[in-house]
């Protein structure tokens, strides 16, 4: 009988068919002299092999390694009861080729990932370690989220556009600037797309970016990388409330096309047993209350004092609070010093910005969005106070003379949303190749 290609997805629409499949070897059980199991890989899924007799006699048979690359042929049957494997289904061999032997010994692969090693070993050799269940379940769940971000972008009308990451203005303060030598001209990498947005608005309307964005965070902490996904959207003639229920809806439109999609669905409660979609709406609790709270529940400062009104709270308090009310919250209208330059004052409170960071339990801050500042004066006297230097900034400085409007916008951290939606311990499971300080390979 011929066979039929097929990738591993594939494997119960053709039961019964004889098929061909190529893969990784992921697991490997021998049992007696004459069975031979191999959890055959291809990224598409995962398939039981039984090789049996004279297949596993063979020298290839008995020196097959763990990552090795290999072809099976065989006719795919389902399982009695009481047996398991990937799909219940399992493919029986009746014919198998070696592509490629990975080596066993001491180079074998589970060797370079000894589970107890240094964390960091687990970063060196991430391109091992993204062949691994878990892993890969998180980068093919972030594919899925990526997707959905973007549904509800276009469902909504928006346009995508690409801002460059080279660029010569600072949007979320100097400390954090990546500078470098371009062409002779000091540049940096872009912490942010969003100045660019807003001057998209009176071109093509609604906008949104997923850029990657760089932070120099000179710190180690579990939500910070230098280099991450950044989601941001942009939107014209809008209310502080409007721009509160557009993250709202992407958020909870997001989760809910991810659990959806069967596949997806299916790795996000194997990550997260027990994941629970927020629920709608969001608690707004403003930052003077915040601050409030913190007093309440006693959070307090290293030094033992309270947080007070005009101060940053940082990650550890907000996290604490975050995790104490234990739903998603829109922390809102920050006081006008700890935030950026082009934030918009509150009109009833003008100590304080129109300005949103939006908390997930589990790993705080997720979302940083604002009101933008719509008249030249107010946003010229921005720049003065955070000391920026207005003659780079021409061109937005422009949108203000131009037909200026109420807007606003935001920005997500996807690998932040990923360790939330997931329950990952630190952003830098939730990329391909983690940037931190200290790592830049592979
Ligand atoms: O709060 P941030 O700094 O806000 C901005 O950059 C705005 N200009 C965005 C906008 O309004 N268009 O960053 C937005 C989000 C944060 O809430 C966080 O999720 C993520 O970006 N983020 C980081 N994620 C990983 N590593 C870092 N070092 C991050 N810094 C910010
Ligand atoms: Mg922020």
């Amino acid at each position: 009988q011929q066979a039929t290609k097929i990738k591993i997805r594939e494997a119960v629409a053709n039961r019964g068919r004889r098929v061909k499949v190529s893969g990784w070897v992921h697991r490997l059980r021998t049992q007696g002299k004459d069975m031979k199991f191999a959890i055959l890989r291809d990224g598409s899924g995962y398939l039981q092999c039984v090789l049996t007799g004279k297949l596993c006699h063979t020298y290839d048979a008995l020196t097959l390694s763990l990552e090795s690359t290999i072809t099976i042929y065989g006719v795919i049957s389902e399982l009695p009861q009481g047996k398991t494997a990937p799909d219940n289904h399992e493919l029986s061999a009746d014919y198998w080729e070696v592509i490629h032997k990975a080596p066993g010994g001491d180079d074998a692969f589970t060797n370079k990932l000894n589970a107890e090693a240094d964390p960091s070993v687990l970063y060196e050799q991430r391109h091992l370690v993204i062949r691994g269940e878990s892993s890969s379940s998180v980068l093919r769940v972030r594919s899925q989220i990526m997707k959905a971000f973007r549904e509800y972008f276009d469902s909504k009308g928006f346009t995508e556009v690409n801002p460059p990451c080279l660029v010569q203005t600072q949007v979320e303060g100097g400390g954090t600037l990546f500078d470098l030598n371009y062409y002779g001209e000091k540049a940096y990498l872009s912490q942010s797309s969003q100045l660019y947005l807003e001057t998209c608005l009176p071109s093509l309307g609604d906008v949104y970016s997923c850029s990657e964005s760089y932070r120099a965070e000179r710190s180690h902490t579990r939500r910070h990388l230098s280099e991450y996904s950044h989601l941001e959207a942009e939107m014209a003639f809008i209310t502080f409330d409007e721009l509160l229920n557009t993250i709202e809806e992407l958020v909870c439109h997001t989760v809910d096309r991810v659990l959806s999609h069967e596949p997806t669905r299916d790795l996000v409660y194997q990550l997260v047993p027990d994941f629970k979609p927020p629920q709608r709406p969001f608690m707004r609790l403003d930052y003077k209350d915040a601050i409030k709270y913190l007093k309440e529940h006693d959070i307090k400062k290293e030094d033992g004092t309270f947080y007070e009104f005009g101060e940053d709270i940082p990650e550890a308090p907000e996290r604490a609070m975050t995790d104490k009310i234990g739903c998603p919250i829109f922390l809102c209208r920050f006081p006008v010093e700890i935030k950026s330059f082009y934030m918009k004052r509150c009109s009833k409170d003008p100590r304080v910005t129109e300005s949103v960071d939006m908390l997930m339990p589990g790993v705080g801050e997720i979302v940083g969005g604002s009101m933008r500042i719509s008249d030249l004066d107010e946003l010229l006297a921005g720049y003065k106070r955070e000391g920026i230097n207005p003659a780079p900034y021409y061109w937005y400085t422009d949108q203000r003379k131009y037909g200026t409007t109420e807007h606003g916008g935001f920005g997500l951290g996807v690998e932040r949303f990923i360790a939330w939606m997931l329950h990952r311990d630190t952003v830098k499971e939730c990329c391909l190749y983690p940037r931190f300080m200290g790592r830049c390979l592979p």
